[in-house]
C-alpha cells in the first residue's frame, strides 16, 4: 500500500473564508475528507498536514523520509514563491511531489509565477481550485503503481 502525504502551506487552514472568490468556498477539512475517500478508493494510505512555519513544513518532509513515504503532494502557498529551505528539502530527501496549487498562479501577479519547486517536481497542478489536489493525488496513484511495477519487473 502507497503512502502519500498531502501538506498545505500557510494559510489555507483558512480555506472556505479567505479570499473564496479566488480559492473557492471550500474549507481544509471538506478538502481532505475528499482526498481521504479517493485514498481509500484506491488502496493508498493518506495523511494530511498543514502549517503556516516554514520550519515545520521543512521538518514534515525530512519525517516523511523517515517514515517511508512514497509520494508528496504539497500546496507550499506563499512559501512556493519564497522558500529556498523546503526546495532544499525536497532534494535532501528525493521524495517525488507534485506542486499543487488551487488557483491558476500564471493568471495573478507577477511575483506568483516564479516558483521555487516547480523545477525539481514531478509536475504541477494549478488552477483548478480543490480538484487540482484530486488530480495531483490521481497522478500519484499512478507514479506509485508504476513505481511499484518496474521495481518488481
Ligand atoms: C496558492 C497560490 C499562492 O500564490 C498563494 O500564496 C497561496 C495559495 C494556491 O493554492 O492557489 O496561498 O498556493
Amino acid at each position: 500500500m502507497a503512502n502519500v502525504l498531502v501538506i498545505h502551506g500557510p494559510n489555507l487552514n483558512l480555506l472556505g473564508s479567505r479570499e473564496p472568490e479566488v480559492y473557492g468556498a471550500d474549507t481544509l477539512d471538506a478538502i481532505n475528507q475528499n482526498l481521504s475517500q479517493m485514498a481509500q478508493q484506491n488502496g493508498v494510505n493518506l495523511q494530511t498536514f498543514q502549517s503556516n512555519n516554514e520550519g515545520e513544513i521543512v521538518s514534515c518532509i525530512q519525517q516523511a523520509a523517515n517514515n517511508q513515504v512514497d509520494f508528496i503532494i504539497i500546496n507550499p502557498a506563499a512559501y512556493t514563491h519564497t522558500s529556498v529551505a523546503i526546495r532544499d528539502a525536497f532534494l535532501a530527501t528525493r521524495i517525488p511531489f507534485i506542486e499543487t496549487h488551487l488557483s491558476n498562479v500564471y493568471a495573478r501577479e507577477e511575483f506568483r509565477m516564479h516558483s521555487y519547486l516547480s523545477d525539481i517536481a514531478l509536475g504541477v497542478v494549478s488552477g483548478f481550485g480543490k480538484t487540482s489536489y484530486l488530480l495531483a493525488l490521481e497522478a500519484a496513484v499512478i507514479h506509485c503503481k508504476q513505481s511499484v511495477k518496474q521495481r518488481t519487473e
